[in-house]
């Protein structure tokens, strides 16, 4: 996906007047060595986070990684960037920064802004189901509605004493299987995923949970590398964006690595063979939970006959269904085809 260059003297790359004001000054002043540049008017936690408000409502940012609205995203940015916890006591909203720190603030804010990085990709981290990540462009950002169904220890669908192994298909950052490890502490799971690098960050999240002792990544097409092993929950996030919708997905999902996106043709190519393959890998009362996001609509139409549960979210988020060994069982034929 085409990146939106910099803005430089005479170009006026979003037509935003006031953005692109605010940046020619910037560089004109960067430009004479002065170090006042917006410090003349930004001086303050609490004037960093307006103005980003302000600029990111008026560029018309995406915001589908972990924030819906501009405020709490400005929040985000601005607090991760200065090491500040969300619920820092308002008084410090209106201490003053320091230069380095407005520099930093500046800089981050204008990827976000201008380059439309997501926030995540900026700080290097991202919270999901209530717990810490380290993200980089080689993995998705994390955000399944899945989330919610492990912060309910995937209630009412299994007997929670008797989840010993998880397997997290297509883990990316391994978000899924690690808060999953969270449910059920007594539990190994596998995270498998393809990318080497995906894996790399996945490693590093499990070293940071410190749960190497029974979180173990798996590089896999899919169930390739797990021949033999069986599951009581498998669960899945893969990617399943069809060709049409990868075109129209909005600049901040260009700097997220395609593979995580690209479901073929129809976005459901990963999806059947998940379906297929997921019944040899379970264990007898075991589950399958996968994420199709906005191909529900296909896949329900594909296999009529398949009784997918789809499961609701308080949180928000749709296209996520379950189905247990026997259904996958049962309709192996219907699913084979
Ligand atoms: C939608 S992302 C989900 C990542 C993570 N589970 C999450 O929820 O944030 C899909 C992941 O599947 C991986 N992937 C793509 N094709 C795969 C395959 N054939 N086998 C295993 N993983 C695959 C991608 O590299 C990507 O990390």
């Amino acid at each position: 996906m085409a990146r939106v260059p910099l803005p430089h003297p005479g170009m006026n790359t979003l037509g935003k007047s006031a953005i692109i004001s605010d940046w020619l000054r910037y560089a004109v002043v960067q430009s004479q060595g002065v170090r006042v540049k917006m410090s003349e008017t930004l001086a303050t936690v609490r004037d960093y986070i307006r103005w980003g408000i302000s600029r990111f409502n008026e560029a018309g940012l995406c915001f589908g990684h972990g924030t819906d609205n501009a405020v709490d995203e400005a929040a985000t940015l601005v607090l991760q960037v200065l090491h500040l916890p969300f619920d820092l006591p308002d008084a410090y909203l209106d201490t003053h920064l320091t230069l380095a720190e407005q520099d930093k603030l500046q800089e981050v804010l204008e990827k976000r802004i201008v380059e439309r990085v997501p926030t995540a990709y900026l700080t290097g981290r991202t919270r999901f189901a209530g717990l810490d990540f380290v993200v980089n462009e080689k993995v998705l950002i994390p955000r399944s509605p899945i989330a919610e169904l492990i912060e309910h220890g995937y209630a009412p669908w299994v007997d929670h004493e008797r989840v010993h192994n998880i397997l997290d298909l297509c883990a990316g950052s391994g978000c899924i299987g690690i808060a999953s490890a969270y449910a059920f502490p007594e539990a190994h799971v596998d995270l498998g995923e393809l990318s080497e690098e995906a894996a790399a960050v996945a490693r590093t999240n499990i070293e940071n949970h410190q749960l190497q002792d029974r979180v173990e990544v798996v590089v896999s097409d899919l169930f390739a590398a797990f021949s033999g092993r069986t599951y009581d929950i498998i669960v899945s996030n893969p990617p399943y964006v069809g060709r049409e919708e990868l075109k129209t997905l909005p600049p901040e999902y260009g700097w997220e690595p395609r593979l995580g996106f690209s479901g073929g043709e129809d976005g459901l190519e990963l999806v059947r063979r998940i379906l297929c393959e997921a019944g040899h890998y379970l264990k007898p009362d075991g589950i399958l939970v996968v994420e199709v996001g906005n191909s529900e609509e296909a896949l329900v139409e594909e296999f009529p006959e398949v009784p997918f549960v789809w499961l609701e979210f308080e949180r928000g988020g749709h296209g996520v269904c379950l189905l247990t060994k026997s259904q996958l069982e049962h309709y192996h034929c219907k699913l084979e085809k």
